[in-house]
C-alpha cells in the first residue's frame, strides 16, 4: 500500500472521462483500490476517485470517520464503488460547502440532488445497491463528477461563494 499524491486542478487527467473497469481478478485493480484508500485517509478526504490519482477508471473509494475537515458530518462506513451509476436523483436540493483534494484549501457551494439511489460492484465484483442521502449522496455525486471529468468549480451555485476556507467568512 502507498500514499500516493493527489492530482491538481488544472490536470488534463482530471478532466478525461474515465472508463469502466472490466476485469475484477486484475491484481493491478486491487493496488490501486488500497492505494486510493491509503490515500483518501492520508489526506483527510471523505471520498476519492482513481482520476484523482491519474487512474483513469471508474473507481471511487468513500468514507467518513471524524473528519476533521467536515467535524458535522456523520460517519459512513468505507465503500468501494466500481462502475458506479446513479439510478435516481431527487428533485429536492440543498446548497452545502463542499472541498476536493485537488483543490486544497479551497471551498465552494454546490448544489447537490438531497436523495439518491446508486448502484455499483464492490471490489470482488458483486454488486450493491443503495439509497442515500444529505452529505452522503453530495459525496457521491461529486466523485461521479470527477469520474466524468467534472470538478466541483464547474458547479458552483453562486461564484462569490468560493475561496480559501482561511479567508471565507463561513469558515473563520
Ligand atoms: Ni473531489
Amino acid at each position: 500500500m502507498a500514499v500516493l499524491s493527489v492530482l491538481k486542478m488544472g490536470d488534463p487527467l482530471l478532466a478525461l472521462k474515465s472508463s469502466p473497469v472490466t476485469d475484477f481478478d486484475d491484481q493491478d485493480l486491487h493496488r490501486v483500490i488500497e492505494d486510493m484508500i491509503e490515500t483518501m485517509r492520508f489526506y483527510h478526504g471523505v471520498g476519492l476517485a482513481a482520476p484523482q490519482i491519474g487512474v483513469s477508471k471508474q473507481i471511487i473509494v468513500l468514507e467518513v470517520a471524524q473528519n476533521d475537515r467536515y467535524p458535522k458530518a456523520e460517519n459512513i462506513e468505507l465503500e468501494v464503488l466500481i462502475n458506479p451509476n446513479i439510478t435516481n436523483l431527487s428533485q429536492q436540493e440543498e446548497l452545502e460547502w463542499e472541498g476536493c483534494l485537488s483543490l486544497p484549501g479551497l471551498r465552494g457551494q454546490v448544489l447537490r440532488s438531497s436523495n439518491i439511489s446508486y448502484e455499483a460492484f464492490n471490489q470482488t465484483g458483486a454488486i450493491q445497491k443503495k439509497t442515500v442521502s444529505g452529505f452522503h449522496a453530495r459525496i457521491l455525486q461529486h466523485e461521479m463528477d470527477h469520474l466524468n471529468g467534472i470538478l466541483y468549480p464547474q458547479r458552483l451555485a453562486d461564484p462569490q461563494k468560493f475561496g480559501f476556507e482561511d479567508s471565507l467568512p463561513e469558515f473563520l
